[in-house]
């Protein structure tokens, strides 16, 4: 069984959409993965409950009780380990993570990131995306590397920029492709269908194409 944990920080709605898909489209016999265990670094984390409703092994680890990045990263690489996952998801998981963990993990770790990369790589992307004045924005799932949102790309999820916009109502636009994306994104990764190999994401056509979503 290929194991799968997802690393968040909030309300795990992403988390939500790959366990709701994996249980719809039925990963265990399909492709033969799951969804081992989800870990917060923040113990009142909603997604924290989700994952417990839904029977899946919750973890709270508080980077505060840490004296370091680097002890927060040992500590939850040592937990990680004990899964021996193929893939490991950041769905909101809002910590930087060494480059000594990144690199351990190198080609397994997957982030969303609401920007079409490699446009607005850190935060705020919303607002900025607005004050850029950009027709279309959207979301990309990569591998981690360790430059921050640097990673080589997997899929990307686009939508329009509307006149009216916020930095809500465009999030909020963006919000529900990215629950279509990332699913698409783990699944493909954990069937070997999407590699990392050399730094660069290989796939076939067909694969690229279905991790390419344009939303309105
Ligand atoms: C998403 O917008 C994602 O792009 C960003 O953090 C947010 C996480 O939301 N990395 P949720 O916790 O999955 O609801």
């Amino acid at each position: 069984m290929q194991n799968i944990v997802i690393l968040i920080s909030g309300r795990g709605s992403n988390f939500e959409a790959i366990l709701r898909t994996s249980r719809e489209e039925n990963w265990e016999s399909q492709c033969g993965a799951r969804i081992a265990a989800v870990i917060s670094n923040r113990p009142q984390a909603a997604g924290l409950q989700i994952a417990r409703d839904a029977g899946v092994e919750a973890i709270a680890m508080d980077h505060k009780a840490y004296e370091s990045r680097e002890a927060f990263d040992a500590a939850l690489a040592e937990v990680i380990r004990r899964y021996d996952p193929a893939v490991i998801v950041l769905a909101g998981f809002m910590r930087i993570l060494t480059e000594g963990f990144v690199k351990e993990f190198e080609g397994k770790i997957l982030n969303i990131h609401p920007a079409l990369l490699p446009l607005f790589p850190g935060l705020d992307t919303h607002q900025r995306c607005l004050d850029a004045g950009c027709r279309v924005h959207g979301s990309t799932v990569h591998f981690v590397s360790p430059v921050l949102d640097g990673g080589s790309i997997i899929g990307q999820a686009v939508v329009p920029v509307l006149p009216t916009d916020d930095a809500d109502a465009l999030a909020s636009r963006g919000l529900v492709y990215e629950h279509q994306l990332y699913p698409k994104c783990v699944r493909a990764v954990a069937e070997g269908r999407v590699k990392l190999v050399d730094g660069r994401t290989v796939m076939d056509d067909d694969t690229a194409r279905s991790l390419t979503i344009f939303g309105v």
